[in-house]
């Protein structure tokens, strides 16, 4: 496998750990992940969940918590580490700031168009900025708005396709469509982004997302041009994922029927591994709830039947009966827990067979 280059930085190997909230990515994992050589991602979202007095300041209990996560993982790891931030989340603002401040080396920005993200960017700082959409149009978007703005070129994309986990940047009724699918995505994108690349003399990287999992799957999209994959379920099916035990047991025990999409109160489509707490749901009988954090600024709040943030966190815990698991479309291929390196050693074994077998037909 080739390395994968965000303009001076150098990743060992093009696989990056997909950022999952709430708390399922944090310093534990994403650290585990940079030591193999990959870029492990830390999730912002709702970080301060895990703290004492968070209803009193929820978006300063987030920032603590962050920054803890940011510094416990470099302590831990040389590696390439990355935040991931949802656009749409209160505070997002200061969470890139803080994040800048910090050095993390890459920030990903998904759920929602990061059109002023270099604004926050310091004199000399270093972080790249990635960020994650679901069409080449999105793409095409975001770098005129940089250029114009701030004469700057995205140092990459993560392309997220509909096989993805957690929320996702389609409608209900592009999921299944072969024209929203990765493999059409993936070229339109390169092609739309050759002339900025060409007029500015960078690469821009393309980093791709959604049902990747095996070696197999990324000697694929590598082969269709992508610089690197970010996988997401595949890790949480380790050791070192911040999740329950319970979370991941629930993993092991998905079908293939079972991992289903939901209308997230966020107003998005996602995908998870439908339980107990979700039928509820469909049944009508979760009911409208206070907001206690005011954490999604998209999040329907008066017509929400429940608080995704809170079910998120409960799932994390382990407490599934008041949550549930997000999981992208091959969860139920997950049989055993393994440690991320038996992981990352099983994914370039994977490649290295595929690219031989192609090599000699
Ligand atoms: C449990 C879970 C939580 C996730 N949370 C987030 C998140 O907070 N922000 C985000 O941008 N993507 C999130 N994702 C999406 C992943 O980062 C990743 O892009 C996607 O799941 C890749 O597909 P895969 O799971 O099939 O590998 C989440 C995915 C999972 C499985």
């Amino acid at each position: 496998m080739k390395n994968l280059k965000i303009g001076d930085l150098t990743v060992s190997i093009p696989i990056v750990q997909g950022g999952m909230g709430v708390g399922i990515s944090m310093a534990n994992l994403a650290s585990a992940v940079a030591n193999e050589g990959g870029v492990g991602v830390i999730s912002a979202a709702g970080t301060g969940m895990f703290q004492k007095g968070r209803r009193k300041d929820f978006l300063e209990a987030n920032l603590t918590s962050l920054i803890e996560e940011i510094r416990k993982a470099k302590e831990n790891t040389k590696g390439v580490l990355g935040v991931n931030i949802m656009v749409a989340m209160t505070g997002f603002a200061d969470t890139v700031k803080a994040v800048i401040k910090e050095g993390i080396d890459i920030i990903f920005a998904g759920a929602g168009l990061p059109l002023d993200l270099p604004r926050y960017l310091e004199k000399n700082s270093k972080t790249k900025l990635i960020p994650i959409i679901s069409s080449a149009r999105a793409a095409k978007i975001i770098t005129q708005k940089w250029l114009k703005n701030y004469h700057y070129l995205p140092d990459g994309f993560v392309i997220e396709g509909p096989k993805a986990g957690g929320h996702l940047g389609f409608k209900i009724d592009q999921i299944e469509e072969e024209r929203f699918q990765l493999e059409t995505i993936l070229p339109e994108t390169i092609d739309i982004l050759k002339p900025f690349e060409e007029e500015n003399q960078k690469r821009i990287p393309l980093i791709v997302a959604g049902g990747i999992y095996d070696g197999e799957d990324i000697h694929k999209f590598l082969s269709l041009g992508a610089d690197a994959v970010q996988m997401a379920t595949r890790f949480v099916a380790t050791h070192e994922c911040d999740a329950s035990e319970a979370f991941k047991q629930v993993y092991l025990d998905a079908k293939e029927e079972d991992i289903r999409l939901i209308t997230s109160p966020v107003g998005l489509p996602g995908r998870a591994i439908h339980n107990a707490y979700l039928n509820a749901v469909d049944l009508g009988k979760k009911h409208p709830f206070s907001c206690p954090f005011d954490c999604i600024i998209t999040c329907k709040k008066e017509e929400a039947p429940y608080c995704i943030s809170l079910a998120l966190y409960n799932a994390k815990l382990g407490k599934m009966s008041h949550g549930f698991a997000f999981a992208g479309t091959n969860a139920h291929r997950v049989s055993k827990i393994v440690s991320v390196k038996e992981l990352i050693n099983e994914l370039i074994e994977g490649y290295k067979q595929k690219a031989f077998k192609h090599a000699l037909s």
